[in-house]
């Protein structure tokens, strides 16, 4: 046998050799915490979300207390909004006194250091769940923009440091841009869900913040992205980054570490994803089953996002993780 002089395995002996050529990390400074704020008194538990539940207004100014002392440095905050409150325009997103924009003011008063960021679309206040106006079956492109951006100077007014478009529109991140500046905003950023694919792994945030019609799933296949496409979402953050957006994100992160890849040998700019409802969900699924180990699994989950070249992380994990580092 000739002798084999490369040995990759010495470089895996011990924990701390493979501590010095460990080429990725997970570090507090990645996380960012997503967080569910309802207008009641008491916590109501996600079933399908173990661990994650939706908070009043004082449990959610604890969890950015938990955040602040874990060194998280953002949350980003998602209301659920009562069902009797929802129509079919989301009149209440454009209510200064709403849910949302107290919540972010009550964090960003006790909370000054805390980066808050908050989704812009209409879905938690509709009650078709579509992240825009309806025009026939469709949801009408321009007008939603033209709300959106109400709802983003409303949440930057509220004090949010990010706003962050979820609504996969055209167009939306220089509008949004625009109406910020217009309005004296020129310090708030944008995060834009750039590459944002139409995924059935949003189920259980569509449970939390009950944007579903009864049990069924809508279908949000005419904006938001073909789950086939890799090239097309480079498209899309070429043009998110041209209108003014400052992160980029995709969404979700498990099953698409290919495209977050792709965005990140293309682009510099700071990179964003978003490890799911469904990915959280499978994980706590599979572990309650005892077919797999919770801990190295969610830590794997977090590694593999990192090391396809995301920057940051928006993980229900967050808190759990971080008090491990
Ligand atoms: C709303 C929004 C969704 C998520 C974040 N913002 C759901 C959707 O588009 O239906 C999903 C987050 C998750 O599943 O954890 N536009």
């Amino acid at each position: 046998m000739l002798p084999i002089v490369q040995r990759l395995r010495r470089n895996r002996r011990s924990e701390n050799i493979r501590r010095l050529v460990r080429e990725t990390s997970l570090r507090v400074e990645d996380l960012i915490w997503p967080v569910f704020v309802h207008d009641q008194a008491e916590d109501a538990a996600v079933e399908s979300m173990p661990g994650v539940s939706r908070l009043s207004l004082d449990s959610l100014l604890g969890a950015c207390e938990t955040a602040s002392r874990l060194g998280i440095p953002a949350v980003a905050v998602f209301p659920c909004i009562d069902a009797g409150l929802k129509d079919a325009e989301g009149s209440r997103a454009f209510d200064p006194g709403n849910l949302l924009y107290r919540a972010v003011r009550a964090m960003k008063e006790r909370f000054p250091d805390l980066v808050v960021i908050t989704d812009v679309a209409l879905d938690p206040f509709t009650s078709h769940g579509h992240d825009g106006l309806l025009d026939g079956g469709d949801v009408d492109n321009d007008a939603t923009v033209s709300v959106l951006c109400r709802m983003a100077v409303l949440e930057a007014a509220a004090g949010a440091d990010f706003v962050a478009p979820s609504d996969m529109m055209d167009g939306r991140v220089g509008a949004i841009r625009r109406a910020l500046d217009e309005a004296g905003f020129q310090r708030t950023g944008i995060l834009s869900y750039a590459a944002k694919y139409c995924s059935a792994y949003y189920g259980p945030f569509r449970d939390a913040v009950g944007s579903k019609i009864g049990k069924d799933a809508i279908s949000k296949a005419s904006y938001q992205m073909d789950s086939a496409n890799v090239r097309e979402a480079m498209r899309e953050v070429e043009l998110d980054l041209a209108e003014g957006a400052d992160i980029v994100m995709v969404k979700p992160a498990g099953p698409y570490l290919d495209v977050i890849r792709a965005v990140r040998e293309r682009f510099d700019a700071p990179l964003a994803a978003y490890q799911v409802s469904g990915e959280y969900a499978q994980i706590h699924a599979a572990a309650r089953l005892g077919w797999l180990d919770y801990e190295r699994v969610r830590d794997e989950s977090l590694l593999a996002i990192k090391r396809a070249g995301a920057d940051m992380i928006l993980t229900y994990f967050a808190p759990e993780v971080a008090a491990g580092l």
